[in-house]
């Protein structure tokens, strides 16, 4: 890879948002598309013909079709581990032997869901799914986006170790009507673990019978679940080529499954599979997570963009922005390329967002006259999640649109105070409805952007070496021997004496 790869940014136009459509009357049609019932429009971003064509070279020096295919057909993607990245074989596609293993494991996860229903483990009411990063915030985001009408089971998703975030489900829990999840693709996440031990320890001094009868493990190393005490019928595997970060559709997705119904969690995998067939078969230039990784490296490599900012104009996706941050800052926050070698140039961008409106009276006074440039993504739905008056629609989606016009138009003023700069870029992804299948469909879209970003950029995305040394050191501390820098060597001794 040589940075005369990526000359083309440098030298690519730099017209205004506002020169391009006036040069441009198809604009809106050339840069918007619809898939699925997910309209994206790009049309307020600087990508034009030419920038896309070049990204297209780009793709062809990359082997950007051969590293796609790999990624379906279960090829190593990820060198550094040796290992495929199959989530796609969770929603049926990928290879056949693959596809066959997961609908295998979604066969057994079904099955303990039928049974649970059924009540052959007891009375359960509540579900308590605990587990960290991916074994946390995907379930999280479906369950929150999904389930706020759900009336099957309450759904607690507990990740923090903060004994706080435990004890406030403990509160409002029945520990006689809990099932707990454990969900930990490795089974060894220290956090996780003491999570799991204290939720375990608090349905047996409630007096629970067979406590232990009523815990599952979520999981791609059944031994572990096993050792840790978890009968075998009750270890729901997934395989270990499927991420953490890409991991919801495999047992990880259990709490959405039993939560929003079987029927809703296989809605989700068929539409993440119509995104995956999409990506897979349209051309590049038609391609949705390959255009809209075009105008995050436009912005991250050609214009300078430390940050990217999510906001999420719907109650029901207000945990989209932290399930992104994952998604995208530990696939592609690397500083070296698949082969090893020095990336020499920024990886990808700092995702960030929140929730419009909120965010509207709080972080947009930087992203409209802030002197750093921030491409925003809005993310909105057609349908409202209530049936409250159409005013909170309606006044939801005026300010949604508002901002995109408004950083594009900017206004100028003699007072520099009052003036906007404008030719602020936005994309505007607007969903029919926010169902399950739109939602599978949505996350599978990022997921693949993430993909095209990589491979644009030659990182490998599949792995996260960069967690490891805090992991280590905070295992460490735990040693009468702990010795660190004097800065930490002082605040532990403050903390534990
Ligand atoms: O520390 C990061 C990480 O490894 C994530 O990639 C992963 O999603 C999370 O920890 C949880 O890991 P596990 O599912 O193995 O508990």
């Amino acid at each position: 890879m040589t940075a005369s790869d990526w000359a083309f940014l440098d030298s690519a136009q730099g017209s205004k948002l506002s020169e391009l459509f006036s040069v441009d009357g198809g604009r809106v049609r050339m840069w918007s598309m619809d898939v699925g019932g997910i309209w994206f429009d790009w049309s307020k971003t600087h990508i034009d013909g030419p920038l896309l064509a070049n990204f297209e070279r780009l793709a062809a020096a990359r082997q950007f079709s051969a590293r796609r295919d790999d990624l379906f057909s279960g090829r190593i993607v990820n060198p550094t581990e040796g290992r495929a990245a199959e989530h796609t074989a969770e929603r049926g596609e990928g290879a056949a032997e693959s596809v066959q293993r997961a609908k295998a494991f979604h066969g057994r996860m079904r099955s303990l869901i039928d049974a649970i229903e059924a009540g052959a483990l007891g009375d359960i009411r509540h579900i308590l799914h605990i587990g960290i990063g991916g074994s946390a915030l995907g379930p999280d985001l479906l369950v929150d986006a999904l389930g706020r009408d759900a009336d099957r089971f309450d759904v607690a998703i507990v990740s923090n170790v903060d004994g706080a975030a435990l004890k406030e489900v403990f509160d409002r829990f029945d520990p006689h009507k809990t099932l707990l999840a454990i969900a930990s693709k490795t089974f060894t996440t220290t956090e996780t673990m003491l999570n799991a031990e204290s939720a375990l320890n608090w349905m047996i001094a409630a007096g629970v019978e067979d406590a232990q009868g009523r815990v599952v493990a979520l999981t791609a190393n059944p031994q572990k679940a096993f050792d840790w005490g978890v009968d075998e019928t009750r270890i729901l595997p997934f395989s270990e080529t499927v991420g953490g970060r890409y991991s919801l559709w495999s047992s990880i997705g259990f709490p959405a499954a039993v939560g929003l119904g079987w029927a809703a969690f296989e809605e989700m995998l068929e539409g993440a599979a119509a995104m995956d067939r999409h990506f897979r078969l349209a051309p590049l230039g038609e391609n949705a997570p390959f255009i809209a990784a075009c105008v995050d490296l436009y912005y991250s490599q050609g214009r300078g963009c430390e940050t990217r900012a999510v906001f999420a104009y719907d109650e029901r996706l207000r945990l989209l922005p932290s399930y992104l941050q994952q998604l995208e800052m530990e696939s592609n926050g690397k500083s070296v390329t698949a082969e090893g070698m020095p990336l020499g140039r920024n990886s990808a961008a700092i995702t960030w967002g929140g929730v419009g409106t909120d965010a509207q009276h709080a972080v947009f006074q930087l992203l409209h006259q802030g002197t750093r440039l921030v491409p925003v993504e809005f993310i909105a739905c057609i349908e409202p999640g209530h049936e409250l008056d159409d005013a909170h629609h309606r006044q939801l989606l005026n300010n949604c649109f508002a901002q995109g016009a408004a950083l594009m138009a900017g206004r100028a003023n003699a007072d520099g105070a009052r003036s906007y700069p404008g030719d602020r870029p936005s994309t505007t992804i607007l969903l029919d409805q926010l169902d399950s299948r739109t939602l599978g469909a949505l996350i599978a879209f990022y997921e693949h952007r993430v993909f095209a970003n990589a491979v644009l950029l030659g990182i490998n995305p599949f792995d996260q070496f960069g967690v490891e040394l805090g992991k280590e050191m905070a295992k460490a501390m735990d040693s009468d021997a702990a010795d660190f820098d004097p800065s930490t060597n002082a605040l532990m001794a403050r903390a534990f004496g």
